[in-house]
C-alpha cells in the first residue's frame, strides 16, 4: 500500500480539546482512518456507514476480510440505524453496561455496509465510555467502525506508541490520550441466536453479565480446556508477539519451578528468554535463575485489573528487547482471569504446558 503521513496529536483524556476532536471528526467524515483511545484498547476508526472507509481499515491492519469489525455509537438512539429485530435483552444489557466494555452482536440493518460484518447478516455494536471516544463519536455524527488499532496478529494497542509501531504510514491520525484503562478488549455477546452466547470474554466480567441475563453461556472453547473451537474472526493466532510464547498452568509454586527449568533449557540452546509474571513471582523466580533472563512484571498477583492493564504492553516490551521465548502463566479463570486466559492462550497459539 502507498504510505501516508500519520499525524499524532496529544489530547486530554478527561476533557478532550474540541478543536482536536473536530479535526479528527472531519477526517472520519471524509472516509479517512483515525486511531483513538477507548477504555479497553485503542480503536482504528472509520465511518461505519462508508463501505470504502471500512475497506481501508482491513487494508491498514492487513486483516483478513473474514474477521468482522465492531460499530461504535455514543447514544442508544443510534441503534435503530444499525440493527433490526433488536431483542429485549439488548436493551437490558445496554441499560446496565453502556457506555462500557460490552459489545452486542445484533441483526444488521440493510443500510449498514456488509463488509463491516464480513458479509454476515449481523453487526457488532458497542458504546464506549472513554471521553475521547465519546466526543469523537458525537462530533463525527456517524457510527464509527473500529477494530483494535494493531496490525493483524499483533497484541492490541493500549498506548498511542503501540499504534505508531504497527500503523505508522498506514493511517491518517492518532489521538494520543495516554494509556487505556482496562487494557483488554470488550466482552462480545451474541444476541442473534436462541440463547445469548459470549463469543469473547473481555473487560466486562461474566458474573456481571449473568446478573442481568442469567441464561448467557460461554462458547464451549472457554469452558473446556481445549482452545480449538473458534468464533468468527477469533482464529487462534491472535495477540501474538514475534517471540514464541509458552503458557504454564497448574499449582503456582510448581508452575514457577517449571518456568525456571524451562528457562534453563532454552538458554542452553542459545535462546534469549523473557518472563511475563506477577510482581510477587519475580522474587521466587530470581532465586536460582540465570541473570540473563528478562523478567517483566504485570502487577500484584491478586490484582487482575493491573495485570489486564499491563498485559499487552508487557508482551510488546519483551518482543522489543527482543527475546526469542516468553514464559508466562495463567491467572485463574475468575473475573478478568477468563479474558486473560483467552488472550494468553492466543498469544501462545494454544501452546499450554500443564504442570502438576
Ligand atoms: O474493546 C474492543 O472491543 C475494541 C475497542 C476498539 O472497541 N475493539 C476490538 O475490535 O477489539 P476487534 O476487531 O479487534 O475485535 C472484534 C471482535 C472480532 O474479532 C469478532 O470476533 C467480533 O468482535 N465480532 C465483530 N463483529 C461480529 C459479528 N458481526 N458477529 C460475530 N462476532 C463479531
Ligand atoms: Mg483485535
Amino acid at each position: 500500500m502507498v504510505l501516508i503521513p500519520t499525524t499524532v496529536l496529544k489530547i486530554d483524556p478527561e476533557s478532550p480539546e474540541p478543536f482536536l476532536i473536530d479535526r479528527a471528526a472531519a477526517l472520519i467524515r471524509q472516509g479517512r482512518l483515525v486511531a483513538f483511545p477507548t477504555e479497553t484498547v485503542y480503536g482504528l476508526g472509520a465511518d461505519a456507514l462508508d463501505r470504502a472507509a471500512i475497506s481501508r481499515i482491513y487494508e491498514a491492519k492487513q486483516r483478513p476480510a473474514g474477521d468482522p469489525v465492531i460499530a461504535h455509537i455514543h447514544e442508544q438512539a443510534q441503534l435503530p440505524a444499525l440493527s433490526i429485530d433488536t431483542p429485549e435483552a439488548a436493551f437490558a444489557l445496554a441499560e446496565h453496561f453502556w457506555p462500557g466494555p460490552l459489545t452486542l452482536v445484533l441483526r444488521r440493518a440493510p443500510q449498514v455496509p456488509d463488509n463491516i460484518a464480513s458479509g454476515r447478516d449481523t453487526v457488532a455494536i458497542r458504546m464506549p465510555a472513554h471521553p475521547v471516544a465519546r466526543a469523537l463519536l458525537a462530533a463525527a455524527e456517524t457510527p464509527i467502525a473500529a477494530p483494535s488499532a494493531n496490525r493483524f496478529t499483533r497484541p492490541s494497542a493500549t498506548t498511542a506508541q503501540h499504534v505508531m509501531e504497527d500503523l505508522d504510514g498506514r493511517i491518517d491520525l492518532i489521538l494520543d490520550g495516554g494509556p487505556t484503562n482496562i487494557g483488554l478488549e470488550s466482552t462480545v455477546v451474541d444476541l442473534t441466536g436462541p440463547a445469548p452466547v459470549i463469543l469473547r470474554p473481555g473487560g466486562l466480567v461474566i458474573d456481571a453479565l449473568r446478573a442481568v441475563i442469567p441464561s448467557v453461556t460461554l462458547l464451549p472453547r472457554y469452558s473446556g480446556d481445549d482452545a480449538l473451537e473458534v468464533a468468527p474472526g477469533q482464529m487462534l493466532k491472535h495477540y501474538s508477539p514475534n517471540a514464541h510464547v509458552c503458557l504454564f498452568r497448574g499449582p503456582l509454586y510448581t508452575v514457577l519451578l517449571a518456568m525456571q527449568a524451562a528457562a534453563r533449557e532454552h538458554i542452553e540452546t542459545g535462546a534469549i528468554v523473557g518472563m511475563l509474571v506477577a510482581d510477587e513471582d519475580r522474587h521466587h523466580l530470581e532465586k536460582d535463575l540465570d541473570p540473563a533472563v528478562i523478567i517483566s512484571t504485570l502487577g500484584p498477583r491478586n490484582d487482575l485489573r493491573a495485570i489486564s492493564h499491563n498485559l499487552f504492553a508487557g508482551l510488546r516490551y519483551l518482543d522489543s528487547c527482543p527475546v526469542d521465548v516468553i514464559l508466562t502463566r495463567g491467572f485463574g479463570r475468575e473475573g478478568l482471569g477468563a479474558a486473560l486466559w483467552d488472550r494468553l492462550t492466543r498469544a501462545a497459539e494454544g501452546h499450554v504446558i500443564e504442570v502438576r
